[in-house]
């Protein structure tokens, strides 16, 4: 499935002295899409604006509180679309509005490779499992039939492969006995939503070295 690997070894290369851009890429509810807009507006990601907020669904919830807190928002749907045709339009999208890092909040749709390639190492996405455990549709359920003590969520690069890229924030919720997969999934919400937040400024901050899968926030470099 996937056809372009890492490099082995590799700096992320970010000018932190300036305003980074987001785009947002969400399909339905929105809550890691407004955590991230209310950790901006309460100054808990200092180096970013969010730019646009796309959609490929035009119901989505999403959307709808994108344009009530007066962001830029867009829908492109993807209904009955090609994937990468879509992909380019939504790229042009981005790159119209000037994203440097784009952002998938609940976005259902698989990126092409060609989408993944037009943001090296700038395309993050939230999990709700510990992955390696747990990919693909209905984390929660998955972890909580299989029986699992602990589960939680991961913040990660997006790579060719589903739920796969280098890891950059996990965190980590206990399943209680009292639990049902209603209560796992909402207190997993809890910790996505300031796993999110926390990824954005591990990756913003400065310089990520990436080695193998492995990935270290290094110290900034004094010029
Ligand atoms: C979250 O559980 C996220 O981990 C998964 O999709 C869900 C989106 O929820 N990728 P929301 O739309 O952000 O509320």
């Amino acid at each position: 499935m996937s056809t372009v690997s890492p490099p082995l070894s590799s700096l992320v290369n970010y000018d932190v002295s300036r305003m980074k851009s987001l785009g947002i890429l969400l399909s339905g509810r929105g809550s890691n899409f407004v955590a991230i807009a209310e950790s901006i507006d309460a100054g808990r990601i200092p180096d970013a604006r969010i730019a646009v907020v796309i959609s490929n669904r035009a119901d989505a919830h999403g959307i709808a509180i994108a344009r009530e807190r007066g962001l830029n928002a867009l829908v492109i749907p993807s209904k009955g679309r090609a994937r990468e045709e879509h992909d380019r339009e939504v790229v042009s999208a981005l790159q119209r509005n000037g994203v440097e890092m784009v952002c998938l909040a609940g976005y259902m749709r698989l990126l092409s490779p060609w989408f993944v390639q037009q943001f090296p190492r700038r395309i993050l996405n939230i999990h709700p499992s510990l992955l390696p455990a747990f990919p693909g549709l209905e984390a929660q359920e998955q972890a909580f039939a299989y029986g699992v003590k602990v589960s939680g969520c991961t913040v990660h690069f997006v790579d060719e492969e589903l739920d796969h890229g280098a890891i950059i924030v996990q965190k980590t919720v206990p399943v209680l006995d009292g639990d049902d997969e209603l209560s796992l999934a909402e207190r997993i919400l809890e910790q996505e939503h300031i796993a999110y937040a926390e990824a954005i400024n591990v990756v913003l901050s400065g310089q990520i070295e990436i080695e193998g899968r492995r990935l270290r926030a290094t110290k900034i470099r004094q010029k």
